[in-house]
């Protein structure tokens, strides 16, 4: 079993994505680490993250063991991620490795931008998750408040609608829902009830 999970940033897909995946017993993968570790990768080369073929380098050699890494959580590896993920070489690097993890059994769960559409497009559970852009940007805002980061709401929220238009822009993989995807949009949810809906959403969709 494949379940798919996509959207955009602090849609909810990740805290999404871990919760379905305990719940069933599967495995899950956050994707969007494996551009995080690039762009960390690049930069602490003194790299520009537009070199396309470094940054091709950088994603064919990744360590898989270095995505636990706390650092990569940053929202500033978000942007770099989301810049490097732009180029066709950089996602051909990490294609096998998802599609690899997605392989297991009893099942996986990957979130991203992509993988009800290219990297997992026959995974018979697909799930948008969106969220009102706004309200995205206050649970980041709130979510870097806590963490005693010094940033305003109108800055997160800038930053939020250039990393989408970015990812949603880009010509290679663009994020979108794929044409079978269920959209789940947790505008007004809180993660409890959007758990819940996405379960009865899968258990629906495989016959459960
Ligand atoms: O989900 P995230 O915020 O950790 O992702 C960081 C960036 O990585 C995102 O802005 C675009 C890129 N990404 C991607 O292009 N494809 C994916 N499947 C996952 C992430």
């Amino acid at each position: 079993m494949i379940i798919a999970i996509d959207g955009p940033a602090a849609s909810g897909k990740g805290t999404l994505a871990k919760r379905i995946a305990a719940h069933f017993g599967y495995g899950c993968l956050d994707t969007g680490l494996l551009y995080r570790a690039v762009a960390r990768d690049v930069m602490a080369r003194n790299r520009s993250l537009e070199d396309e073929a470094f940054a091709a380098r950088i994603a064919r050699t990744l360590d898989a063991a270095t995505l636990d890494d706390a650092g990569l959580r940053l929202p500033g590896v978000g942007d770099a991620a989301s810049v490097v993920a732009k180029f066709p070489a950089v996602r051909a690097a990490l294609l096998d490795f998802q599609r690899d993890f997605a392989r297991q059994e009893p099942g996986a769960v990957l979130d991203g931008r992509d993988i009800g559409t290219v990297v997992c497009p026959d995974a018979p559970v697909k799930i948008f998750v969106t969220a009102d852009v706004e309200v995205r940007a206050r649970r980041r805002f709130e979510e870097m408040r806590r963490l005693g980061e010094p940033v305003t709401f109108d800055r997160v929220l800038e930053v939020i609608r250039r990393r989408d238009e970015r990812d949603a822009g880009r010509a290679d993989a663009p994020m979108k829902a794929a044409r079978d995807a269920i959209l789940l949009d947790t505008t007004n949810l809180d993660i409890e009830t959007s758990f819940d809906a996405a379960v009865g959403l899968i258990k629906r969709k495989i016959g459960q």
